[in-house]
């Protein structure tokens, strides 16, 4: 089963430390941060425009977001929304595969983003032609792709899951008597095929935000803080998520942070996240999980450069401007509707379910 693919005959397609960039994160003086709030706030009224933020872009996006009729939320539910909106143009703050999945939701719509730069190195690390001549490979496989993959990945794909969907995905391919190809994160893989049990070939791609998190130093920490439960999200490592308490997409995460009754947790997933968790559950400490440490060569230290890309300055341009506009071929387009549709529907179907038990 699974894993026993030989893992030699995988490229590396780990970054090399140049295409990582640092995390570098807008400071502004008071003043300049209001102004440019409310001149975006304007600009978004002006052109009926909505913004759709994720859980990891700065703290100001999320509350322009929020604070005009917009969205902050993970993966799956900033797409759902904007295919929900009916607003002709949506503002993505997050990384690229986010603006692509909302252009090949809603293809007539203006899909824009404050800096085209923000990749994310799961897509980095899935290069199209690689990842389809390895599908070629095994044809009797159901080919199963993360979200954090390019449009064209996902054209190549049977079903896009996201963290929180994968592991049910999965579990309903299985009872199907599916066999799986997984990609490109290899931890969130290995999570899923441990919960699962499905018989899955995993691509060998990771975050290097999550892969940062040092499963020693977690250890030391936690014995510093005995009563606090540990949050991780599922792209961390096996000796990571062994040690959580919960271990879920990024909306689960504070979800957990609302409803357990403890006071303190610790955290291993992008420092972005701190922002709504604070906001759901006031008076709670939240702690980030150690990155430094043994071994330690990130640059981001739990916060994602590509996240950090999207400013304020960069945002109040793109609306000026119209700048950065996400465009992707229509027959990408046509194609990869299928398998992300494929998810809404599913994810959907579960809620239901959820909703009659
Ligand atoms: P979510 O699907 O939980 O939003 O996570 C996306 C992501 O990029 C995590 O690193
Ligand atoms: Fe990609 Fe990791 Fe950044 Fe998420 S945190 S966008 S998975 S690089």
């Amino acid at each position: 089963m699974n894993a026993t693919y030989p893992l030699a005959e995988f490229p590396d397609y780990r970054l090399t430390p140049s295409q990582i960039p640092e995390t570098v994160c807008e400071i502004l003086d008071a003043t300049t941060r209001k102004v440019l709030m409310k001149r975006i706030k304007q600009l978004l009224i002006k052109q009926n425009a909505i913004l759709v933020a994720h859980y990891y872009t700065d703290a100001d996006l999320q509350l322009i977001a929020d604070e005009t009729g917009g969205y902050v939320s993970d993966s799956l539910d900033m797409a759902r929304f904007g295919n929900e909106s009916e607003s002709k143009t949506l503002v993505v703050c997050g990384v690229r595969f986010m603006g692509e999945t909302a252009k090949i939701l809603n293809p007539e719509k203006r899909i824009l983003m404050p800096d085209l730069n923000a990749e994310c190195s799961l897509d980095m690390g899935c290069p199209v032609d690689d990842f389809s001549a390895f599908c070629d490979q095994h044809p009797d496989r159901t080919i199963v792709v993360y979200a954090n993959t390019s449009a064209e990945v996902k054209a190549r794909a049977d079903w896009i899951v996201t963290s929180g969907s994968a592991v049910d995905v999965v579990r309903h391919l299985k009872r199907q008597g599916e066999k799986i190809i997984w990609a490109p994160d290899k931890y969130l893989g290995e999570y899923v095929l441990e919960q699962t049990g499905a018989d899955m070939i995993l691509w060998q791609g990771s975050c290097v935000v999550h892969e940062e998190f040092k499963a020693m130093e977690l250890v030391e920490l936690r014995k510093q803080h005995p009563n606090a439960k540990v949050l991780v999200n599922p792209e961390a490592p096996a000796q990571i998520i062994r040690q959580a308490d919960v271990v879920s997409s990024t909306t689960g995460i504070i979800n957990a942070a609302k409803e357990f009754d403890a006071l303190e947790f610790i955290v291993a997933t992008d420092a972005g996240i701190f922002h709504k968790m604070q906001e759901a559950a006031p008076g709670k400490v939240f702690i980030e999980a150690p990155t430094a440490g043994k071994g330690a060569t990130c640059k981001s230290c739990a916060h994602c450069p590509w996240m950090a890309m999207n400013s304020l300055s960069k945002l109040a341009y793109t609306l000026e401007t119209g700048a950065n506009e996400i465009f992707v071929d229509p027959d990408i387009i046509e194609k990869a509707t299928v398998p992300i549709k494929r998810l809404l529907d599913f994810a959907k179907n579960q809620q239901q379910l959820a909703g009659d038990a």
